[in-house]
């Protein structure tokens, strides 16, 4: 490699997110309005080749050594198979993952192993189907169920399940997704709103905090610390009922971990975010289409992570929303 991408707090990327499309089939309130977005044009997308050509450069000159594919929807994605298959070629072989919505995956979770998908993360809000309906405007619990045994059955493991409390909505829910996912084996977490929606809309007051959701998991279940290395996870976890079960919380705003975060981002239309909350992008595309060799686009990428600010400032006053919602940026 020619340097790792270290910001200037001394924190290393190892792990990069890379967004494959900003559109999505379901709707989630806390996410998009019901008709949609604007969505990105398609020359302003990278095509597969471009994609692997960044994730190349980031493995191989910039010491990427996990590639996690998002959305908006990342199934949606039409090449997606065959770009897994090519960053799993790569030397030394990233860990790949994909976080998904889960529909189509029971169709796509062979293929996807078959090319070197390692894991899966699954977003699972509500396990009634009336609510599913009305949490994502789209009557589809059934195909996210399916979409989840056929991950397992594929091979791909851990299969996380992420789920997005809300007061009033689901945030009832928290046991009874538990035992649904450690039923079936897979790992349950639970997540803090961000103010990244499209409508703005998010609020303090309505968020459900990392420390309601264990009080509402302690009443269930007897929770103990987890002695196996966090790291730069932003889930932080716990035994259930003495383990080995466990249950993830991610208090990304109560409880933020962005002093050990190893995280970069590339957007579908290739854009070098260095976080979540950032409000500056790098061109990548731009440089690329315009013939730049791998070196200057390691080097372009090195600055961009340079520029990376402690921490996502949402309790600054001043504290504004990216420009971009979390559809477009890649969670
Ligand atoms: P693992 O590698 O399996 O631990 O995945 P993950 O939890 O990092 O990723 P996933 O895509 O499942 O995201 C779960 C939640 O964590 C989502 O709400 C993400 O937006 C959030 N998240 C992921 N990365 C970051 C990050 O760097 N900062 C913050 N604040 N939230 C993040
Ligand atoms: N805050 C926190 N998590 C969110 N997700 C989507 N929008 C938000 C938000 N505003 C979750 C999805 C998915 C993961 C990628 O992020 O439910 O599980
Ligand atoms: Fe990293 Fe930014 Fe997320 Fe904090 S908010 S953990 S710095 S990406």
């Amino acid at each position: 490699t020619d340097g790792v991408l270290v910001d200037r707090y001394g924190r290393v990327a190892r792990d990069l997110r890379v967004s494959l499309t900003d559109k999505c089939n379901l709707r989630c309130t806390y996410c998009m309005p019901a008709e949609g977005l604007p969505w990105l044009a398609g020359p302003q997308l990278l095509d597969d080749r471009e994609i692997v050509r960044l994730v190349r450069v980031a493995v191989e000159r910039l010491g990427v050594t996990e590639v996690r594919f998002t959305g908006g929807e990342p199934l949606i994605r039409r090449g997606l198979v065959g770009i897994v298959a090519a960053v799993a070629a790569l030397e030394p072989r990233p860990r790949i993952s994909v976080t998904t919505n889960g529909i189509g995956l029971d169709r796509l979770a062979p293929a996807l192993r078959a090319a070197g998908l390692d894991r899966v993360n699954v977003s699972l809000d509500t396990l009634d189907p009336e609510r599913f309906a009305r949490l994502t405007r789209r009557d589809r619990l059934a195909d996210v169920l399916a979409g989840l045994a056929g991950a397992a059955a594929a091979g791909l493991a851990p299969v996380k399940v992420n789920s997005v409390l809300m007061r009033g909505v689901n945030d009832d829910e928290a046991p009874a997704l538990v035992r649904f996912a450690l039923a079936h084996g897979y790992e349950p977490r639970f997540i803090e709103q961000m103010p990244l929606d499209a409508q703005h809309g998010w609020d303090r007051g309505s968020m459900v905090t990392a420390e309601e959701i264990l009080a509402a998991l302690r009443a269930a279940f007897e929770l103990t610390p987890d002695s196996t290395e966090r790291g730069a996870a932003p889930a932080e976890t716990w035994l259930v009922d003495g383990g080995p079960a466990r249950v993830g919380v991610i208090g990304s705003v109560t409880r933020p971990f962005c002093g050990d975060c190893d995280r970069t981002r590339l957007t579908a239309d290739g854009q070098v975010r260095a976080c979540l909350f950032a409000t500056e992008e790098s061109d990548l595309r731009g440089a690329l289409r315009a013939g730049a060799g791998d070196d200057e686009l390691a080097a372009r990428w090195r600055t961009a992570m340079w520029g990376k600010r402690a921490g996502h400032g949402i309790d600054d006053p001043a504290f504004l929303q990216p420009a971009r919602p979390m559809s477009a940026i890649g969670g």
